[in-house]
């Protein structure tokens, strides 16, 4: 049962309440900070908002540790602020997607203070337990270096309890049917508050059989399929969109052969092979990587970002690839994290080169899914590396020069603003690139737009062309008898290529649809293209008659 498949064709804005805006001046933002930007993000061109957690939390791993999954944390705002915001949003035809943390609760969660003090509550079974310290406890931790265990003893219970992630999160025991009953019941309450879906955090934890005896991690991938088809059943075209970081061959468990699972994943394989294309100026591995990803239900998608609110994961490339992306952006032990990452912003780890940076997003918009972008991406943030782990790269969105880049009239931020320096807000803030016609704002709503009148890439088939060239990408999508080519050149010299665009059935005209210059194929068929150092562009390909029809020129 699907109505509307809008999220095949989006561009997704993810943002975090409490560092957007902060309208009561007590430093923390707030929902209707938040709102009163809403005209801000519609003026970008975003269709949806991801909504990192605001749910009530002791904050210890910034909000992905819930103690009321139906309540808001009072700094943000109440119940009633979020439906003015939801309502705000639908006016703007925006969106609202929110995270949905239900692999793990706060271990201050009531649930998890009745489960441990009581060995005949009902909500003991909730979580999971042994008596004994299990022989894999040393294993499996997802922050190693700083999580030191993933079975710690609870006095009170006197029994281990399992957490997956820090030891503050003790793990949902997901197989309890009355567990799974109560994540529904959660996702149909905010369903009713003018959400349209959810970013389903950590999924392949949440479907693993959890327990001390359980040595391989097996999935119930069936789970997926109630989890759609409940959220269907109460609202059409909502979604969710899953934090699934998984080798190709499971892709389709979790959007479902028949595409009757998740909608969408964020494909972490193409965001990993993508920043070391970006750092070895070789496009062979991201094709690879478009090519192992390819295979999707029709209905579903492919999440595509570049840098998102935890470390840039490299986990998944081979041992000298992530040495080279190591080498180029995060050379230093402080912008690592947990032996496998990067914890800097997309902008200082290209130094703040525009030209590498519109590169970066040109690619990002136009691989094959829908773009993710990252709050303050827009303008070109940076981080703060003196703040622990993440929080590097969560510091509060730069407005304005006014003081804590106009976040907050407080004089205590929740986290601080960065100042100073090249990416400090005294110079780099939204207000400033308003007024600036070629501010990397501005051109990122160009390339918004742009990206909104090429439905071709989400919906079409990606062939990759030959160009002859190992640091020119050069990718064509059909659909519906339309073709579109963009090509990017990861090289940091300007270079020329030559390539059969290949599509002959209505020409092979090259039209440039930023410019609309026009260039046709010579006598063989090919193309010659020069592009510029990290240069990239987009065309429509088709014959003269054609496209004039079509009036792209
Ligand atoms: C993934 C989230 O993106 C991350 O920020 C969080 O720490 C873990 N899941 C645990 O919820």
């Amino acid at each position: 049962m699907i109505n509307d498949l809008w999220y095949k064709n989006a561009v997704i804005y993810c943002l975090s309440v409490e560092t957007f805006m902060d309208a009561n001046g007590d430093g923390v933002g707030d929902f209707q900070g938040l709102q009163r930007r809403l005209d801000y993000l519609a003026g970008l061109g975003i269709d949806a908002i991801w909504l990192m957690p605001f749910q009530a939390s002791p904050q210890r791993d910034d909000g992905y540790d819930v103690t009321d999954y139906y309540n808001i944390d009072p700094r943000y705002g109440t119940l009633g602020d979020f439906v003015e915001f939801t309502h705000g949003a639908k006016q703007r035809g925006i969106r609202v997607l929110i995270d949905l943390v239900v692999n793990h609760t706060s271990d201050h969660h009531p649930w998890f203070q009745q489960a441990r003090s009581d060995p005949n509550s009902v909500y003991r079974d909730w979580y999971v337990w042994s008596g004994k310290k299990p022989a894999n406890a040393d294993e499996g931790m997802v922050f190693p270096g700083i999580q030191k265990t993933t079975w710690t003893y609870d006095e009170k219970a006197r029994q281990y309890y399992f957490h997956r992630f820090y030891e503050f999160q003790p793990d949902l025991n997901t197989a309890n049917p009355h567990v799974q009953a109560e994540i529904l019941k959660i996702m149909g309450f905010w369903i009713q508050l003018g959400v349209s879906g959810f970013r389903m955090d950590a999924v392949p934890f949440v479907i693993a059989e959890k327990g001390a005896d359980v040595k391989r991690l097996s999935k119930r991938y069936e789970m997926l399929r109630r989890f759609r088809e409940f959220l269907q059943w109460r609202l059409g075209d909502s979604i969710i969109l899953a934090e699934a970081n998984v080798v190709p061959k499971e892709n389709l468990k979790y959007f479902g052969e028949d595409g009757d699972r998740l909608q969408m994943m964020f494909n972490f394989h193409v965001n990993q092979a993508l920043f070391y294309a970006l750092a070895s100026s070789d496009a062979r591995p991201l094709i690879k990587a478009v090519e192992a990803t390819r295979e999707r239900p029709a209905t579903a998608q492919w999440g595509i970002f570049l840098r998102n609110h935890d470390e840039l994961d490299l986990g998944r490339l081979g041992e000298k690839q992530r040495r080279k992306v190591f080498e180029e952006f995060g050379p230093d032990k402080g912008m690592q994290l947990y032996d496998r990452g990067i914890r800097r912003r997309l902008a200082p780890m290209l130094d703040g080169d525009r030209r590498r940076l519109e590169l970066a997003y040109s690619l990002m918009f136009s691989l094959p899914g829908t773009p993710v972008l990252r709050y303050g991406d827009e303008i070109g943030m940076g981080d703060d590396l003196s703040l622990p782990e993440r929080n590097c790269a969560r510091t509060p969105m730069q407005w304005s020069a006014e003081p804590h880049g106009g976040f907050t009239k407080s004089r205590r931020p929740v986290l601080p603003v960065i100042s100073g320096g090249p990416f400090g807000f005294e110079h780099l803030n939204v207000a400033q690139q308003r007024r600036d016609p070629d501010s990397l704002l501005n051109w990122m709503e160009r390339l918004i737009r742009m990206r909104k009148e090429v439905p071709e890439i989400g919906w079409g088939d990606c062939v990759p062309l030959n160009t002859g060239d190992d640091g020119v990408l050069a990718l064509r999508y059909d659909w519906r008898n339309n073709s579109v080519l963009v090509v990017h050149n990861l090289h940091s010299r300007p270079v020329e290529v030559s390539f059969v665009a290949g599509v002959g059935e209505h020409g092979n005209l090259l039209i440039d649809i930023a410019d609309g210059a026009s260039s046709d194929a010579d006598a063989n068929g090919r193309h010659r293209l020069l592009l510029d150092a990290y240069g990239y562009q987009w065309f429509r390909v088709g014959g003269l008659d054609y496209l004039l029809r079509r009036r792209e020129i």
